[in-house]
């Protein structure tokens, strides 16, 4: 199921898998991360999030310069409808307000405005019906309204459950021409390592070759799982909220506190930070943390793709996984369903 995808976007072709890191630009617009994409070549993709931008002052700014030019030329922009926000917030924007901000700004994929289900929410209930037929509707609206031509469209899809799920995705291949889907609602149900292989297997399967994201789970424990399902791109903020904590991701490995590392000279990394820094600059700057662990996702997206091409991402995973036991756990039981689909 693992596969290089190339997808065309209107900015420039990408090979999958890929990472949009979420850019976190803050309350006032003035981001607070790196500028990963200045500096890691393999990186120059981006999350950004339609209905935070909206409440926040750096949308003018965009709106009159666009993404390319505010950020990078090359750049390919993934812009999240907000639809995250939508349980935590006061979100009273709609689907074609939503549509015209990734159209003005110049994003290059763009999700369609939805509502996510809650893991504790019973799926036999009003409410839940309720949810689902808004995200249905929504996702068409967006279709219909949309300006852009160039502009790629995934819908996304929720669901309670499974069933729930594939209801939305056939409804939605029936209606409208999608450029390609995004599954929501996994994060808050990210420990349930069966659950989600369960739902990501069963949407791949069914949306044949279109491509898919997974929303919010593309830190560097998930990341190998996500490809090996058949994910074409995610997002995350992981390096940063990682970076925010003092967590280092170590190369090949899962991530540890800098508090564990204890005294060093140099990082046990050759990234362009760790090489240029010694330990103690590393440790007192957030970013520079941020800025590793970038580059420590992009390694491990690189080894992913050889592994592919070389037809030995099983072998790779076996080695690769094995220190984490959950993830090597929810990695087996994804190879048998795999091994078990013909
Ligand atoms: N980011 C993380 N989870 C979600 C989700 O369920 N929907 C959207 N639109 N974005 C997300
Ligand atoms: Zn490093």
């Amino acid at each position: 199921m693992a596969r290089i995808f190339v997808i065309d976007t209107p900015t420039r072709p990408i090979e999958t898998p890929v990472l949009f890191p979420v850019n976190n630009t803050g309350h006032r617009g003035e981001g607070n991360g790196p500028e990963y994409w200045t500096e890691i070549p393999d990186m120059k993709t981006m999350l950004l999030n339609a209905h935070l931008l909206y409440k926040s002052s750096i949308l003018q700014t965009l709106m009159a310069e666009g993404l390319h030019r505010h950020y990078t030329q090359d750049g390919v922009f993934f812009i999240d409808s907000g639809g995250f926000q939508n349980r935590t917030s006061d979100l009273t924007i709609d689907p074609i307000e939503i549509l015209r901000i990734q159209e003005s700004i110049g994003a290059d994929i763009a999700a369609t405005l939805d509502i996510p289900v809650l893991p504790q929410e019973n799926t036999l209930t009003q409410k839940h019906a309720e949810t689902l037929r808004t995200c249905v509707k929504n996702a068409l609206i967006t279709l219909q309204h949309r300006e852009r031509e160039d502009m790629l469209i995934y819908a996304c899809i929720q669901g309670g459950d499974i069933r729930a799920m594939l209801n939305m995705v056939d409804y939605l291949q029936k209606r409208g021409q999608f450029d390609g889907f995004a599954i929501g609602g996994l994060v808050p149900k990210r420990s349930d390592f069966q659950q989600i292989v369960d739902t990501i297997w069963a949407v791949r399967k069914r949306i044949g070759d279109a491509p898919l994201h997974v929303f919010g789970l593309g830190g560097p424990s998930y990341i190998p799982l996500l490809v090996y399902l058949g994910v074409d791109t995610f997002d995350s903020s992981s390096y940063l909220r990682a970076g925010s904590k003092r967590v280092y991701f170590v190369p090949g490995q899962g991530s540890v506190d800098f508090q564990d590392i204890g005294k060093c000279t140099w990082l046990p990394c050759v990234c362009p930070v760790c090489s240029a820094h010694p330990c103690n600059e590393v440790r007192e700057d957030r970013r520079l943390i941020a800025l590793h662990n970038l580059w420590m996702i992009a390694y491990e997206i690189r080894k992913l793709k050889i592994a592919i091409r070389e037809n030995s991402l099983e072998p790779y995973l076996e080695q690769r996984l094995k220190p984490n036991p959950l993830i090597y756990g929810a990695y087996h039981y994804a190879k048998g369903k795999i091994r078990g689909f013909t």
